[in-house]
């Protein structure tokens, strides 16, 4: 978490250590659109409580959920440190995504591994299998239409970076992260081969287009936006608002088959959504469907998407993301996988647990008859987190916990009881099924 009066970044660094605690800036900074759980069917703790603040593109994934049309769910893992509550949480948001129907890929980002953090890709596989994978079954991931890879073992992915990078400029990765002169080649290529991993689940081998949600911490808007900026770029015709409050589809100025063809099979497959007062000005290379408000435009975009893969290479819907806070260290400051005491790890024990919650920082009274006569603070508390991210699935529950500690009616001595208590059992539970999950990782892991 920055300190106070820390200065506003004027760019966000996926690889850099720190993190960011005012989400609200980020929002107004990055243009990141809020997250709104309403449209999600019985949204799970981590959507109702705000825990995922932030999205770009996620009309598509709601769209898809309530039209029951095929969509995906993405994550990386880098496989690097013990697996610790914080990863546990993007499983979280994939294992509700997998509830609801989304076909699920999961990669070990062992180029990114390589390239940026020097761990061979030996290292990369045994850590991810061990540290990562393992768990991901343990905590109840399903084989069925889910599957995990290597970024170092997927040709189409490496390939796919390399094509799209086509129309990536040098000047653009360095606008986006800040590159310096002496930065490696290794290290600017793994956004563009994180790009393959996004796009390549659209291309006809992997299911072919449909919306791919990727769940990340706003450390990696940078890549999305990147990302959801070369697959427009690579789209043949773009979608806008009139200002007469209409839709207009637009042919890109560097299509060069027959503009007339295009807007004509445009136009029959909007016919075939409903549609049916166009204008067409092929000069202008438009066509004006004046039955259509902006709202309409996800629906448009899901049927123009065929008709511009007949005539196009590389034509995806735009990939959606949505951000999640990062969860503060037990200790106060961030949470690290290269600090043990500030995070509980997968495989951590029952004494460690029991020695982390006890030393962690609380926003309690420094006595108990202080607490008793001041109340707590729960909102600067990492144990009141805990609950709220992990440990308590009812919000009546939580809403207690932290309304008492503020009434100063419930005390840091219990709480902390219960937050041992409940983490014991959720590692014990993972502990009991890594052996048998050990033995079914070849349902999930594919070897290209
Ligand atoms: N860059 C990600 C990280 O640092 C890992 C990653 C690679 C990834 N490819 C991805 C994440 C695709 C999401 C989607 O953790
Ligand atoms: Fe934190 Fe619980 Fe203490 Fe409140 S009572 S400050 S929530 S540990």
């Amino acid at each position: 978490m920055p300190a106070a009066g820390d200065p506003a970044p004027d760019r966000l660094d996926p690889w850099a250590s720190r993190q960011f605690a005012d989400y609200d800036r980020l929002i107004r900074q990055f243009g990141i659109d809020r997250f709104d759980p309403a449209g999600l069917p019985s949204p799970s703790k981590l959507f109702r409580r705000g825990v995922v603040f932030g999205q770009r593109g996620f009309d598509y994934i709601t769209k898809a959920i309530q039209d029951k049309r095929p969509f995906g769910v993405l994550t990386g893992l880098m496989p690097s440190g013990p697996m610790h509550l914080g990863h546990k949480m993007v499983l979280d948001q994939v294992l509700y995504f997998q509830s609801l129907g989304a076909d699920v890929t999961i990669l070990v980002a062992d180029l990114e591994a390589y390239a940026t953090r020097g761990l061979s890709l030996a290292k990369c596989r045994d850590i991810a299998i061990d540290s990562y994978i393992r768990n991901y079954v343990a905590l109840g991931l399903r084989p069925e239409r889910c599957q995990i890879y290597f970024q170092s073992q997927r040709k189409q992915v490496t390939d796919l970076a390399f094509l799209l990078s086509k129309k990536v400029t040098w000047s653009t990765m360095r606008a986006i992260y800040g590159f310096k002169d002496e930065v490696n080649l290794a290290h600017v290529q793994s956004p563009l081969i994180q790009m393959g991993d996004i796009l390549h689940g659209q291309l006809p081998a992997f299911g072919g287009p449909r919306p791919i949600l990727v769940p990340v911490g706003v450390d990696q808007d940078p890549h999305l936006r990147l990302t959801r900026d070369i697959a427009a770029a690579h789209r043949l015709l773009s979608l806008q608002p009139t200002k007469e409050g209409h839709v207009g589809v637009f042919v890109k100025g560097d299509y060069e088959g027959s503009v007339d063809r295009l807007l004509g099979e445009a136009r029959a497959a909007l016919e075939g959504i409903g549609f049916s007062r166009f204008t067409e000005n092929v000069p202008y290379r438009a066509l004006y469907v004046e039955d259509a408000s902006p709202a309409r435009i996800v629906d448009m975009d899901f049927a123009l998407v065929p008709v511009e893969s007949r005539h196009g290479e590389f034509v995806f819907l735009p990939p959606a993301s949505s951000y999640h806070r990062f969860e503060t260290g037990l200790t106060g400051g961030k949470m690290s996988s290269s600090i043990p005491e500030s995070h509980i790890a997968l495989l951590d024990g029952a004494k460690d647990v029991e020695r982390k919650i006890l030393t962690a920082k609380t926003g309690g009274g420094a006595t108990r008859e202080e607490h008793r006569k001041n109340g707590g603070r729960p909102d600067e508390c990492a144990v009141y987190e805990t609950f709220v991210y992990h440990l308590s699935d009812d919000d009546t529950e939580l809403r207690r916990i932290h309304d008492e500690c503020k009434a100063g009616t419930w005390f840091c001595g219990e709480c902390k009881g219960l937050a041992k208590e409940r983490l014991q059992t959720v590692l014990a539970g993972i502990h009991s099924k890594r052996d048998e999950a050990g033995g079914r990782l070849d349902e999930y892991i594919r070897s290209a």
